[in-house]
């Protein structure tokens, strides 16, 4: 079977992680969130982890290299070559690209990109109701405004390649999965 390689886009809180837990039981393939990968390294303190928390309690992102440097071994690990779901990877244009880069010498292309669209002013509600450490007001704000810069040039992208698939995620999670499936299923 070919290798189902895929991103999950979408701005914060609009569902990826949730979608993500949910396709991970139909599709075994690795889930990896560089934004779990972040707080793992935050909760065991280690210097990564020290680093990535003076930009994530901000709302801001953590600087390209260390982000991209992070994905890239993650990806050089074997349980990838079957597949793998990136969750908050790429958030930028330097790092869509730099995995372009990576990808091509892993020999592991994409598959498919499925963008999850929902309107930014749903968001910070969905954000204050997860209530995660840097789900607070402040960085919340400044998070969906980073990520709403940042966000359409990837769709471009994306768009560009013929990857996109963009599913309405404004709607309950399991209309939402049953759209993802059925993308999933099609590829
Ligand atoms: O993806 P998630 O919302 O869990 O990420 C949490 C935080 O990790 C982001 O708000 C950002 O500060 C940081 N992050 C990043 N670059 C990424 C993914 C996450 O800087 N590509
Ligand atoms: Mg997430």
């Amino acid at each position: 079977m070919m290798a189902l390689n895929l991103v999950l886009m979408g701005l914060p809180g609009a569902g990826k992680g949730t979608q993500a837990e949910k396709i991970i039981e139909e599709f075994a393939i690795p889930h990896i969130s560089t934004g779990d990968i972040f707080r793992e390294a935050m909760a065991n303190e280690t210097a990564m982890g020290l680093e990535a928390k003076k930009f994530i309690d901000k709302g801001e992102l953590v600087p390209d290299d260390v982000t991209v440097g992070i994905v890239k071994d993650r990806l050089s690990q074997p349980d990838t070559e079957a597949g793998f779901m990136l969750d908050g990877f790429p958030r930028t244009l330097v790092q869509a690209e730099a995995l372009e880069t990576m990808l091509k010498e892993l020999n592991k292309p994409l598959t498919a990109v499925i963008n999850f669209d929902v309107d930014p002013s749903l968001l910070a509600a969905r954000l204050l109701a997860r209530g995660r450490a840097d789900d607070n007001e402040e960085t919340i704000k400044n998070r969906l405004e980073v990520n709403i810069k940042m966000n359409a040039p990837l769709v471009d992208f994306y768009q560009a390649k013929g990857l996109l698939h963009t599913i309405d995620g404004a709607r309950d999670i399991d209309v939402v999965f049953a759209d993802t499936q059925t993308i999933l299923k099609a590829l």
